[in-house]
């Protein structure tokens, strides 16, 4: 095992009722102004903000509103938040949504207490915020897992550029899987998927020897395929709901990571995707990974013969690289099993956006098993057409 230091410093409410129990206790540690951040209103038509509001009167807040974070949230929507927060004199952001509201807001967390562009000083300078606006997260679609950690993804549309930008963690989390019962079914599945991807990402980074993350990781990834299996005949069950709402933690909360560079591969190619055609993440994951795993397995074939053995089930073949393979093939299948898009085409993709542009702007990461390059990247979005 490699050295580690390890801290989550969120703490987790998960499970039916929560909010209405816990909540109001909560709030008493904070002061007297709330930001509610939330979408584009699926928390007015579920009820959810209700809900919250009527808390949050009981306990007297004043409640400044942020509304319309959009998935993939931009760096305009964060500035805008900023200012609110800032003019605002905000005690505590509470942000009520997916991993895009949760993202935005982590990063207005910290702008509204910077002097400067934070975007700049991450990305030029190379140093990171430290002061924070505390941050509260109650998650309503899940799959991101963004309620337990400190990363978030922005797009800054000007640079064409969809980033990994550090803000605060929140202090708490509220994961109530039946505030996700109104998530149209697909978004269900492309979370759930999300999740498989950042357990696969994780497994796929080094060291990939003997190691505990690595066979807690196995568990998740075969109970995420599992209750994905469950869902696709029951959408609405919570047992099945419940374990992967845990599962999207478990897969962001550092516990899978620890000891470990994580690969991370196919999330940058799909970010810089998602910057030049705004498409939905957990669905543009699963057009990529299959392509870019056929031009890894070789490199990484011990890893991925595990990985069809443990996850898949599949029976070890002739030799070591047909087994890797198949479980390759064994995650395509299933990918379309669960009615997943298979091609950019079947995404959504116009057919002129310039993948070009797309492969050079994205980051080659350490953890990958072989290190790309740029015409690589270029030819896997080709295949992906
Ligand atoms: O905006 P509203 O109206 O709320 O609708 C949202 C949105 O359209 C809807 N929704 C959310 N809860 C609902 C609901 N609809 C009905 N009932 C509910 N209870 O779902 C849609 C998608 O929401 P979004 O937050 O965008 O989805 P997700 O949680 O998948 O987040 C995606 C964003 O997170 C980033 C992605 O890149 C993307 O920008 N990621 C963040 C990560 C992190 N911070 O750790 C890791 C991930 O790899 C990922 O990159
Ligand atoms: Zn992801």
């Amino acid at each position: 095992m490699n050295n580690f230091i390890f801290e989550n410093k969120t703490k987790v409410y998960f499970g039916r009722g929560g909010v209405k129990e816990y909540l109001g206790c909560l709030l008493k540690k904070y002061g007297p102004t709330v930001m509610l951040a939330y979408g584009g209103g699926s928390v007015k038509r579920n009820g959810v903000h209700d809900e919250i509001m009527g808390i949050l009167n009981a306990q007297g807040k004043t409640v400044v509103e942020f509304s319309g974070i959009m998935p993939n949230p931009t760096y305009a929507k964060v500035q805008e938040g900023a200012r609110l927060a800032r003019e605002n004199n905000v005690d505590l952001i509470l942000a009520v949504g997916g991993g895009s509201v949760s993202d935005c807001c982590k990063i207005v967390s910290a702008q509204a207490l910077l002097d400067e562009d934070i975007w700049e000083m991450e990305m030029t300078k190379h140093t990171f915020p430290s002061r924070f606006i505390p941050l509260g997260v109650i998650v309503t679609v899940f799959g991101t897992g963004s309620e337990m950690n400190a990363g978030a993804v922005i797009t800054h549309e000007e640079k064409r550029l969809k980033s990994g930008v550090f803000g605060a963690q929140a202090d708490f989390a509220f994961l109530d899987p039946d505030y996700s019962l109104s998530v149209p079914f697909p978004q269900v599945i492309s979370g759930a998927f999300d999740t498989l991807s950042h357990a696969m990402e994780t497994y796929f980074g080094k060291p990939d020897e003997n190691n505990l993350s690595d066979d807690i990781n196995e568990a998740v990834m075969r109970s995420v395929i599992r209750n994905i299996r469950v869902l696709m005949r029951d959408h609405d069950q919570y047992e099945a709901r419940s374990e992967l709402a845990w599962a999207s933690a478990m897969a962001e909360n550092g516990v899978l990571k620890i000891g470990k560079i994580t690969d991370f591969q196919c999330h940058q190619i799909e970010h810089q995707l998602g910057a030049y055609t705004n498409c939905n993440h957990g669905r543009g994951l699963a057009v990529i990974h299959p392509v870019l795993y056929r031009h890894l397995y070789q490199a990484g074939a011990a890893r991925f013969a595990r990985f069809a053995q443990n996850v898949w089930g599949i029976a070890p073949k002739g030799c070591e690289e047909a087994t890797a393979l198949a479980g390759v093939e064994a995650l395509a299948a299933f990918i379309r099993e669960i009615g997943l898009p298979t091609t950019l085409t079947e995404l959504g993709i116009p057919g002129d956006t310039d993948l070009r542009a797309v492969a050079d702007s994205t980051n080659l990461t350490a953890g990958c098993c072989r290190k790309l390059t740029h015409e690589e990247i270029y030819q896997i979005l080709l295949e992906c057409q």
